[in-house]
């Protein structure tokens, strides 16, 4: 059994920042941000993470030429929600009229949306008939504009797609390494104490004291490691449960956190950087929006045509990772 892509949505807040406005801010150039990480341009939105979950959530809904009445599940996922409670989840689904949904949000960072689809694969095997995943982040809230290692780095969006039971396979590898936390974390805004408690008394200072609360923190150098070993091990990984080699794969979506991460990655599976969608250059790195929006793009250009085996791969703060492969 395996999943069907039904519609598909995506919403880019209207502002665009280029790399010129961010040497306006702090020390910078566009040569360095395009030839460190491929990017040009991002969207930063004035907009809360749940008006734009909802654009492209009703964009999905409307595209798999549903109602909203027929979505039993909606799956959100994101790091910058509006709320610590309720769930984005519930709020998209009281904005859309989904009433018959149930609703909640999973937490898995920049993999969220990789680990949504493997969930609502396992909801379609038990009952359930359309699930809605909706992957909405307004990084701009929780981003250090006076930090340039990372400030050049995000960009917001939502993305968002209608999947139900599909005649194909669908196989994923998920993983996680809790012992990275520290390399990729916020606090919560108002927190100033150590971001974990650990059992152990000398893990304490664990989490680097430079962050301020509310706004992301990056070891960069270590994340980028951890990137280019997780996104071939997952995609390997999920190739190797369905039988088939990454060389088999038609089309690659890769989380967009870096153009040269994801040029790695290829080299690293042995294939042509042409096979793997790329965005990064228009958005930078949206998380967990990343995949689902590239999707949705794939989607208007005509390009997801029956037969077509897709791998996605994404990973982020956690550390986690996680890859799949399915026959569109
Ligand atoms: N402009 C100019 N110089 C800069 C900038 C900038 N925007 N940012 C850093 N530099 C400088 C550094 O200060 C350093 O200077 P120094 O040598 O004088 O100390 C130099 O450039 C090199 O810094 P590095 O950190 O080694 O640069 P690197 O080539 O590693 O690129 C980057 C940095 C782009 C952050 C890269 O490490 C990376 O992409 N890491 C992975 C990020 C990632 O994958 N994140 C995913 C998760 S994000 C999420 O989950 C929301």
């Amino acid at each position: 059994m395996g999943l069907k892509i039904l519609g598909t949505g995506y919403y880019l807040p209207e502002k665009v920042v280029t790399n010129a406005d961010f040497a306006k801010i702090v020390e910078t150039s566009d040569e360095w941000i395009v030839k460190r990480t491929g990017m040009k341009e991002r969207h930063i939105a004035s907009e809360p993470t749940h008006v734009m979950a909802e654009k492209a959530a009703r964009m999905a809904v409307e595209r798999a030429g549903l109602s909203p009445l027929d979505i039993d599940l909606i799956l959100c996922t994101t790091v910058t929600s509006d709320y610590i409670t309720p769930a984005l989840a519930c709020i998209v689904q009281g904005a859309i009229g989904a009433k018959n949904a149930a609703a909640f949000d999973i937490n898995a960072a920049c993999a969220a949306f990789v680990y949504a689809l493997d969930m609502a694969n396992m909801y379609l095997q038990h009952g359930y008939h359309h699930v809605l995943i909706v992957s909405a982040e307004g990084l701009s809230k929780i981003t250090d504009y006076t930090d340039r290692s990372t400030c050049v780095l995000f960009g917001d969006a939502a993305g968002a797609c209608v999947v139900g039971k599909g005649e194909g396979d669908f196989q994923s590898v998920l993983g996680s390494d809790g012992t990275g936390a520290h390399t990729l974390f916020a606090r919560r805004p108002l927190n100033d104490i150590p971001f974990v408690e650990q059992a152990d008394p000398q893990s304490v200072d664990h989490f680097p004291d430079v962050n301020r609360p509310g706004v992301l923190y990056m070891d960069g150098r270590e994340v980028y490691k951890f990137a280019v070993n997780a996104m071939s091990t997952a995609l390997k990984g999920a190739c190797e449960k369905d039988g088939i080699t990454p060389a088999d794969l038609d089309l690659i979506i890769p989380h967009q956190a870096n153009l040269r991460i994801i040029q790695s990655a290829a080299k690293e599976l042995g294939l042509p950087l042409e096979r793997f969608y790329v965005n990064i250059d228009r958005y930078g790195n949206t998380s967990s929006a990343c995949i689902p929006v590239a999707l949705a793009e794939l989607d208007e250009q005509g390009r997801l045509t029956p037969g077509k085996k897709v791998g996605m791969v994404g990973f982020g703060a956690g550390l986690v990772y996680g890859g799949c492969v399915f026959t569109l």
